[in-house]
């Protein structure tokens, strides 16, 4: 008998709680969304709530609210959502000291926990947690990933379907980098069903689209006070499903590089095939001259921000 997989979030906040929200919509497994104990009655309340939404929808699983980190135990996925979100006139580099002290206690949790699972990062900064996460937890680069370049290139995807008025289904992008304003679309190789977007759009209309994905975040932070969380719990959900369905499917992620794309020894955000065992391959191939230097210059602001992380917190060197 086919086991259900097992997924826990850690985080029952806006990001957390949408995670929980789309696995089990799309009946992932069992769930677990944990957040501290002075939040135990918001994690357990969410989950009944959602639980309530199966007999509408028809989806089964066992659904769990918690603040103890026993109910982890057997996880296959981990996601850490855990941490403060950015308020209006912040970047995502201003959350980096409250946020690493979160995700490094929150690691050594599921170090402790869940030693086997696979763990998806989506705390902000992205990249620096993702360096915490590896380091608190110590487990192989294969099994720590961050979400990010899922959210972005979904966005980009979105914008450019707009400006033509076509359906994102037949917009396919790929996007490289840290989680940051400087995050690397890539219009040429950007297509719409196969037909190369600088085609069909000129290149100021690209480039808007472009420039609206880079701060697509802030957009959002300014109109609603917080950060979103739609598209960020299901661009995570993305990854969930292509490790725990086995898919091999290429996403954007924010995974180790030995040397690809000429970075080594950082996280950042490379195309990745994610499979049962994790990041199961990072997928290379040549840049041209402007994005390799883009590329760069984006790695080199993760460097950046985990070099702050080692200052801070010398035990995570
Ligand atoms: P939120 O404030 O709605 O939820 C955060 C939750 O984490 C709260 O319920 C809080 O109690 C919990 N928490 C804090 N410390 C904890 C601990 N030690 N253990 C367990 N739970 C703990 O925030 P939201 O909007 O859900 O965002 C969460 C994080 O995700 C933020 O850092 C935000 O910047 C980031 N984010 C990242 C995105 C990405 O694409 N990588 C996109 C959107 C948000
Ligand atoms: C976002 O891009 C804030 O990282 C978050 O929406």
């Amino acid at each position: 008998m086919p086991q259900r997989a097992k997924i826990s979030i850690i985080g029952a906040g806006n990001v957390g709680a949408t995670c929980a929200h789309w696995a089990a919509a799309k009946e992932l497994g069992d769930i677990v969304l944990l957040d501290i104990p002075e939040k135990e009655g918001v994690a357990k309340g969410k989950m009944i709530d959602l639980g309530c939404c199966a007999p509408i929808d028809g989806f089964d699983g066992k659904l769990v609210g918690t603040a103890d980190y026993k109910d982890i135990a057997g996880s296959d996925v981990v996601v850490i959502t855990a941490g403060l979100p950015r308020k209006p006139g912040m970047s995502r580099d201003d959350l980096i000291e409250t946020n690493v002290k979160i995700v490094k206690s929150v690691s050594e949790q599921i170090k402790q926990h869940a030693p086997d699972s696979i763990v998806i990062v989506v705390s902000n900064p992205l990249d620096a947690m993702v360096y915490t996460a590896w380091k608190a937890t110590g487990f192989p680069t294969q099994r720590i990933m961050g979400q990010a370049g899922a959210l972005d290139c979904a966005r980009y995807r979105a914008f450019i379907a707009w400006e033509l008025g076509v359906s994102v289904e037949d917009v396919q992008a790929l996007l490289l980098g840290g989680h940051g304003d400087d995050m690397v679309p890539l219009p040429r190789l950007t297509s719409v069903h196969g037909i190369p977007v600088t085609d069909l759009l000129p290149a100021e209309k690209i480039n808007a689209c472009v420039e609206r994905a880079k701060v697509g975040g802030g957009e959002i932070v300014k109109l609603m006070g917080t950060s979103a969380y739609y598209a960020p719990a299901l661009g995570t959900i993305q990854m969930v499903e292509a490790i725990v369905k086995d898919k091999k499917r290429i996403i954007p992620s924010a995974v180790y590089c030995d040397g690809q794309f000429g970075v080594k020894g950082l996280f950042v955000g490379v195309p990745a095939m994610l499979g049962k065992d994790g990041v199961e391959k990072v997928v290379e191939f040549k840049l041209t001259a402007e994005e390799q230097k883009l590329f760069e210059e984006s790695a080199s602001h993760v460097s950046d921000l985990v070099n702050i992380v080692k200052k801070m917190f010398p035990e995570l060197s």
